[in-house]
């Protein structure tokens, strides 16, 4: 189980999934289930479904997230959207650095590190997104790329801004292949990434900052992940989009 000095959180991601009237649906379902959550909820929706399911949200404890965002607040960039549009949309988080977002439409770790400066400025709680693809795993660079993307997303910010942020360990090979991180692969990782965050800005930092677990993450094997005590949530891709599962997840039993 996390430390009592972080709450945990389990996000749905929805991807590029569901239409306005499904999002309401769903968005409906988790706010039911909120009642029942073991920790704090959240839900990372299409753009054009932000509005809508900001609506259904209002009022409950339910967070809605985007999925990305642009560096800058406004300007000539076709096709994007900004953090600030997020916020005024309704959003209180976005994701940063998902992996498909990396691996295909080629996010570096710098424009994460700039994605996350106007989030932050934008007042948004960030979810950044770390994690090894199978073919590092299996020739050991595992530490080295988390190493990596953490030094290089988190770059340049003072532990003070980086208060309320959120890291997500995904390894790119669970992610929709389902198949999971054992839980002891899941705590390795964590544990080595509060390792990471301890040597940008010290203890107090890292013992403060959730790590998410993602990819494959079920109803049936939630428990047995937040039973580790540093996994502090969940990023949920597919089990994000059925309700009943996923409101199952969010009720997660943890020891
Ligand atoms: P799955 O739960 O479908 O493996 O997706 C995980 C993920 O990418 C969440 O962001």
């Amino acid at each position: 189980m996390t430390s009592p000095l972080r709450r945990p959180l389990i996000a749905g991601n929805w991807k590029m999934n569901l239409t306005l009237a499904q999002s309401v649906e769903l968005a409906k379902a988790v706010k039911e289930g909120a009642a029942s959550a073991s920790g704090e909820t959240a839900v990372a929706v299409a753009f054009t479904a932000i509005p809508v399911v900001a609506e259904v949200l209002r009022g409950s404890s339910v967070r809605l997230s985007g999925q990305d965002c642009h560096w800058e607040a406004q300007g000539a960039y076709t096709g994007e959207v900004s953090a600030e549009m997020l916020k005024d949309a309704g959003c209180q988080m976005v994701i940063l650095g998902h992996s498909e977002r990396r691996k295909l439409f080629g996010e570096s770790d710098e424009q994460v590190n700039r994605k996350l400066g106007a989030a932050l400025k934008a007042g948004l709680t960030p979810i950044v997104c770390v994690g090894e693809t199978l073919d590092e795993r299996e020739t050991q660079k595992t530490w080295r790329v988390l190493e990596t993307q953490i030094a290089g997303g988190l770059k340049g910010f003072a532990p003070a801004d980086l208060s309320k942020i959120v890291i997500a360990y995904e390894p790119v090979w669970a992610i929709g292949t389902g198949k999971t991180a054992t839980p002891a692969q899941a705590q390795e990782a964590h544990l080595f990434l509060r390792g990471q965050l301890k040597k940008l800005h010290g203890d107090a930092f890292a013992q403060g900052t959730r790590i998410l677990y993602g990819g494959s993450v079920t109803a049936e094997n939630v428990d047995s992940l937040m039973a580790q005590s540093d996994v502090d949530g969940a990023l949920v891709g597919g089990a994000s989009l059925k309700a009943d599962a996923f409101k199952r997840i969010m009720a997660f039993k943890a020891p």
